[in-house]
């Protein structure tokens, strides 16, 4: 872990951060310095990368090394090119945010080579599939194709990338990678028809002319001897002729101006690092693997050797001043056709189309690449290898807008580094303290504001009719923007800065550094004309490629096409779009040296990248808070020996745990801050005193080092075992909730292997859910719904738990309670849903008797003799005549009802000579004893009242056995008063109970309404 922390003496500091000089560009140099001579080209900046080209090959980038930086955090290896894509990519995949890594750096600093390393680690370490593979091949494989169309031999690197791109690479859910898409930006047309000396045109002309087959040449009718093509190595001047002509030149089908020229190439076609007879090879394989067909291949040739013929093209001037071709060869291919340009616009025209066939030709072979990558809905991952910062003797519009692209890159840098930061700050709860930074936006609106930057004032120079030409642009200039603080022209200077400037120069103050660009072919470049006949002729091309690359609709077009900065300038805004989209990493390539040597370090051409990479700017705003920053528990566990408190483990809290740490260590409050989850430590020197301090602790750990491996070892084990079984755990739920769903599609299938799980759960539910919920008393009627398939089984359950309650409840039942529910059984079994009091009655409990023996007459119970008496209730009695009514009592013996007026015994009904009882169906308390008429004794019936009817006439009926001789009457009850005479009760509802004899001579009972039967 940080295990290059710990090596820092011999090699540096493996992160600039941690310098304690940090704002010294010499201590910075320094570092960078040991660690090159140590092979260690990789160093960062907090979080950006910062690699120095080794020009040698190293042993870091086998498969080996791809698999150690894998899912591991970047510091805890040392500085990497894979642990940036590693963190990248572990990045999309867990925070579902679209990455981008940004690579810049000057020519031949090893950017291409840096994403080619990303690539190839995506392409090894990722998951794949069989359509994987071949996406897999074509992301690779687009490389050499783009590489032979778009780079070149320069001055500065063999294999110079002369486009700017950028390269989306897309990820499914998986995390493999299942596409791509590439922007190309500014490909350097120039380089067609011209190039330095010691330079090359791009790579495919040299390739194809080496490698192509006979056949093949023969049919592009070339040679293979690239001396023979003016675009790739002839230095001299021709007295040239112009002509337009049509014929079958391969593709071009040309209308061609030709002209007095004079042509001063590369003449340099062979360099020993490069084999352009195996690149061939790879780039012929690398576009069948992509998705050209032979047909597509062949055509794209066509357009090369085309290119090669059309520089071939040699003029004689007439002394009209018109121009005519000279060259046999061309005739062969070329009508005649006379043109009225002079020598000098013959030129340019013949170079422009030149220029246009084979730049818009890259641009169709980037969209052929696209389709064939082509992905939709994926997560992304974007590779920029951009030309950095420029500036040569002589810096032209090239440069200019070079340099504006990385002007807009450092701002997005400044601001999307600034968020990050200050996000980080807050997520912590540490006050964020603002950090001085110089905003670069200012240089950028000098370039690119509307109507007065520099881009709209050269746009207007170009566009505007009359003398415009390079210098009244750069008048212009002045006029216009003169005053600005990061702009001067040789005119507008002191005279100090005066002497190092040209007259047609003027000079931005980047944010990097002074840049002197001189004026001459701005305009040209800027305008970028292809004459309208030409692109006629293009039109009409056969080459169904060119068809493409050469839309009529253009023709019809009367607007002027945008100018080229205009068109950097909008792409350039697209391309911030995107790449604010995302989540940025950076990767910074400086150049040791210049000579391609391995093993040099030029500290003069080191300070320069350093300063015009923005560098020592970077490090200023990653260090204006603090140097170092770590988890918790990254921390604890690395340093926890240092404490006794910490060691070997802590219990509490991890934040607890730092605190303690950091307060035995020594540290000092400013020293440091505890964030929610991390601790920040302010200066380095803070964080190499504890690194000592763990070296030294190291040591004296070192003598119980084997009992510690052994322990080392048990807990591996342990946590090997403890890995597994959550392992474990998570499968079987993985494959719980599978069955389960799939049981729940087939629930209503018949069992089967699919629904058993399932229906067996459900049920088992069911029983648990009925255990937590069965019935507390037998009066509890609720019961759970069953599933359909247990509502027989839950009926049987339900009623034989039923029983079970009920037995159990009886069998708790003692005497007195037993007698008491047999008589509300009785009542129940006469009175219920037949008397409107019954239910009233069914909570009261009967009593033994409403009289105790103090309030009955002695002497009545005198005259009860032997007799036992079961009950007693004081009654209203209602008089035969008159129906008066009169307080008495009712006696319950075991042979017969007796009623009593105070010690009189009124009537004995014996319980055998009782006929029945009636009562009505209200709520009224009235009832009537009949007695056989024919008994003398008997007096009639009885007509009685009671407070208590359902309890009195229980214990009648179960005193006379009389259960079943209670008859419940609506309406009205008929009795015999005597003398067979007959007496009639009306029953009817009202508010209060009423007894009254009524005009009709019935005796009218009004029996209170209740709100229930
Ligand atoms: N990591 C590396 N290991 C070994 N050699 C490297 C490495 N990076 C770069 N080189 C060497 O440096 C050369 C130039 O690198 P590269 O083409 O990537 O530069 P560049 O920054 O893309 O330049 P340009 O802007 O001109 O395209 C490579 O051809 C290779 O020989
Ligand atoms: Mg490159």
């Amino acid at each position: 872990m940080e295990s290059a922390l710990t090596a820092r003496d011999r090699v540096g500091v493996q992160d600039f951060v941690l310098l304690e000089n940090h704002t010294s560009e010499a201590a910075f140099i320094e570092n960078l310095r040991k660690r090159f001579k140590e092979n260690l080209i990789y160093t960062y900046i907090g979080s950006v990368l910062v690699s120095v080209n080794p020009y040698k090959d190293l042993e870091i980038y086998t498969k080996n090394h791809m698999e150690r930086y894998r899912g591991i955090n970047f510091y805890e290896v040392s500085p990497h090119i894979y642990a940036v894509s590693d963190n990248s990519y572990r990045s999309m995949r867990t925070e579902r945010k679209d990455q981008c890594i940004l690579i810049s750096g000057e020519s031949g600093a090893g950017k291409t080579e840096a994403s080619k390393k990303i690539l190839q680690y995506y392409a090894v370490t990722c998951p794949a599939s069989d359509q994987v593979e071949t996406v897999k091949d074509r992301l690779l494989q687009s490389n050499p194709v783009l590489e032979a169309f778009g780079n070149a031999k320069t001055l500065r690197n063999d294999n110079s990338s002369r486009f700017g791109k950028y390269m989306d690479i897309q990820f499914d859910f998986k995390g493999a990678p299942v596409g791509g898409h590439i922007l190309n930006y500014l490909l350097e047309k120039s380089r067609v028809v011209h190039q330095n000396h010691g330079e090359r045109n791009f790579h495919i002309f040299y390739q194809l002319i080496e490698g192509g087959e006979e056949d093949l040449l023969r049919r592009l009718g070339l040679e293979r001897n690239p001396q023979q093509y003016q675009y790739l190595v002839k230095v001299g001047r021709s007295r040239v002729s112009l002509y337009a002509g049509r014929g079958n030149c391969g593709v071009l089908a040309s209308t061609v101006f030709c002209l007095c020229v004079c042509v001063s190439q590369g003449n340099c076609p062979k360099v020993s690092s490069i084999n352009d007879r195996s690149d061939w090879k790879v780039v012929r394989k690398a576009l069948s693997v992509i998705g050209f067909s032979e047909d597509e291949v062949e055509e794209l040739l066509n357009i090369i050797a085309s290119v090669l013929h059309l520089g071939n093209i040699q003029y004689g001037g007439e002394d009209s001043g018109n121009a005519y071709i000279t060259t046999d060869t061309q005739i062969k291919y070329l009508a005649r056709l006379k043109s009225p340009l002079n020598l000098e616009q013959a030129s340019s025209a013949r170079d422009a189309l030149s220029k246009a066939v084979y730049g818009r030709t890259f641009t169709w072979l980037v969209n052929k690449i696209n389709v064939s990558l082509a992905y939709k809905n994926a997560s992304v991952i974007g590779l920029l290898d951009i030309y950095g910062f420029e500036v040569f003797q002589h810096n032209s519009f090239e440069q200019f807008c070079i340099n504006y692209c990385n002007e807009k890159l450092q701002q997005l840098f400044i601001e999307l580094t600034l968020k990050s930061e200050q996000d980080e700050y807050e997520a912590e709860g540490i006050t964020w303290e603002p950090v001085q930074y110089f905003n670069n936006k200012i240089i950028c609106d000098l370039v690119e504001e509307k109507f007065k930057g520099i881009i709209s004032i050269l746009d207007e120079e170009c566009l505007r009719p009359g003398d415009a030409s390079d210098i009244t642009f750069l008048e212009k200039l002045e006029n216009t923007v003169g005053g600005h603080a990061h702009l001067t022209t040789h005119k507008l200077t002191d005279g100090k800065t005066r002497k190092v400037m040209g007259r047609e120069e003027f000079r931005l103050l980047h944010y990097a550094g002074e840049v002197n660009y001189n004026v001459n072919g701005f305009l040209d470049k800027n305008n970028d004309l292809l004459f309208r006949n030409l692109k006629e002729v293009m039109c009409m091309s056969d080459n169904k490629i060119l068809t493409q690359c050469f839309d009529r609709a253009e023709l019809k077009d009367s607007r002027r096409p945008e100018t080229a900065a205009t068109q950097f300038k909008t792409s350039l805004a697209k391309l911030m779009e995107i790449l604010m989209s995302k989540e940025p990493s950076y990767v910074r390539c400086i150049k040791p040296n210049d000579a391609k040597q391995a093993g040099r370090f030029d500290e003069v051409l080191i300070r320069h990248q350093v300063k015009y990479l923005g560098l020592m700017e970077n490090l200023r705003v990653r260090r204006a808070g603090f140097a170092y920053r770590r988890h918790y528990e990254t921390f604890l566990q690395r340093y926890k020996s240092l404490c006794p408190e910490t060691w070997p483990s802590w219990q509490g809290k991890l934040a607890d745990g730092v605190s303690t740490l950091v307060k035995h260590l020594g540290y000092k409050p400013e020293e440091y801050k505890l964030g929610r989850s991390k601790i920040f430590i302010r200066f380095p020197k803070t964080l190499f005193a504890t690194e000592d301090a763990l070296e030294t602790r190291k040591h004296s750990l070192g003598e119980r080092e084997s009992h510690v491996s052994h322990a080392v070892v048990v807990q591996a084990w342990w946590k090997g075992i403890l890995a597994c079984r959550r392992a474990r755990r998570r499968r079987e739920a993985a494959n719980t909730i599978r069955r389960f769903i799939k049981g729940f599609i087939y629930r209503h299938n018949e069992r089967c292997p699919e629904n058993e799980y399932f229906l067996d759960y459900v049920r088992y539910s069911f029983l648990m859910k009925l255990r937590r919920n069965l019935p507390k008393t037998v009066l509890d009627k609720s019961w759970p719904t069953p599933p359909t398939a247990l509502i027989e089984a839950s009926e049987r359950l339900r009623k034989l738990y039923m029983q079970n309650m009920v037995w159990g409840y009886c069998k708790k039942i003692n005497p007195e309670w037993k007698h008491q529910l047999e008589q509300k059984m009785v009542a129940s079994e006469i009175f219920k849903n037949k008397k409107d009091n019954y239910p009233q009655s069914v909570p009261k409990l009967f009593v033994g008797t409403r009289l105790n023996g103090e309030e009955i007459n002695p002497k009545v119970l005198q005259s009860l003799g032997s007799e036992k008496m079961k009950y007693a209730v004081p009654v209203t009695k209602y008089d035969r005549k008159g129906y008066k009514a009169r307080p008495r009592q009712l006696l319950l013996t075991s042979n017969s009802a007796v009623i009593v007026e105070e010690a009189k015994l009124k009537q004995r009904i014996d319980y055998a000579a009782l006929k029945g009882i009636s009562v009505s169906s209200l709520s009224d308390g009235v009832f009537v004893l009949h007695v056989p008429t024919e008994d003398k004794k008997q007096k009639g019936d009885v007509v009685l009242q009671s407070d208590h009817i359902i309890e009195t006439l229980t214990k009648v009926a179960i005193c006379a056995d009389k259960v079943n001789s209670i008859n419940i009457n609506q309406g009205s009850i008929t009795f015999t008063m005597g003398q067979g005479r007959e007496g009639i009760i009306d029953f009817t509802s009202g508010s209060e109970l009423l007894v009254a004899k009524a005009k009709n001579g019935h005796l009218s009972v009004t029996a209170p309404r209740l709100n229930s039967r």
